[in-house]
């Protein structure tokens, strides 16, 4: 199964994503991720990201096009994967059809997860994850089920992300508006793009997910 999430930072691609590695055994290949790894470990990139991802404006296509390059051919990505922030912008796109197409590989499904811009704000402002296994939480809408203790791994550390913040929410919506949506036509094109509600609950939402993959099968 091979898979990519769209959707509006906020819209549920990290949790919606964990989920489909977890059902179908794939990776979940998150760049926003890979990006705060290489920022954390104070690498290159992580210096050439870190101011860029703290104001909310996109990567270069030229880093994340490589990064996304050799990360598809670790083994863990042989049953597929599920994209998450990725591609973002049109040379994105195209770079990754190029890519699959080198591989004879082919997309199942591009997903795109419908919000309303006033719900992110609150979503984005109420997240966090555990420091451990990196299970993602809310305050209000996904505490974990004992306070202050993670449900996957029992830890009991939890980060905020330091792009968390109203100002660069905005933005990182600005740049989803600009430079990610106009990637949508291209997927409709190629009959690949099937739309979800993301202002559902996170459950009804996973529910709307396999049954449009449900479908496919
Ligand atoms: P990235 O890490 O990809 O962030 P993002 O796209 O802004 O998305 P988020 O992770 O904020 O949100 P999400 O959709 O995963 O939502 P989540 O499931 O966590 O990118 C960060 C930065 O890295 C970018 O700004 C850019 O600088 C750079 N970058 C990354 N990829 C790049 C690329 N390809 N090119 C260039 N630059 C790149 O949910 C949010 C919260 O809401 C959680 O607390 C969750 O519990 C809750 N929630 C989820 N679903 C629901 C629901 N249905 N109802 C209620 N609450 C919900």
């Amino acid at each position: 199964m091979k898979l990519i999430l769209l959707g509006p930072p906020g819209a549920g691609k990290g949790t919606q994503a964990q989920r489909l590695r977890d059902r179908y055994g794939i990776a979940q290949i998150s760049t926003g991720d890979m990006l705060r790894a290489e920022v954390a470990a104070g690498s290159p990139i992580g210096k050439e990201a870190k101011a860029v991802m703290e104001s909310g404006q996109l990567v270069s296509d030229d880093i994340i096009i490589r990064m996304l390059g050799s990360r598809i051919e670790q083994p863990d990505c042989a049953k597929g994967f599920v994209l998450d922030g990725f591609p973002r912008t049109v040379p994105q796109a195209a770079a990754l059809d190029k890519l699959l197409a080198g591989k004879d590989m082919r997309l199942d499904a591009v997903i795109e997860l419908r919000v309303d811009d006033a719900a992110l704000v609150d979503r984005i402002a109420g997240r966090f994850t555990c420091a451990n296994c990196g299970t993602g939480y809310h305050d209000m809408f996904k505490p974990p089920k004992r306070p202050g203790i993670c449900d996957v791994c029992g830890r009991n550390e939890f980060t905020r992300r330091a792009d968390d913040n109203r100002e660069t929410v905005t933005a990182r919506l600005a740049a989803y508006h600009s430079q990610t949506e106009p990637i949508l036509p291209h997927y409709a094109a190629l009959g690949n793009l099937r739309q979800v509600d993301g202002m559902a609950d996170i459950d009804e939402v996973t529910r709307q997910i396999f049954a449009v993959l449900d479908k496919l099968a």
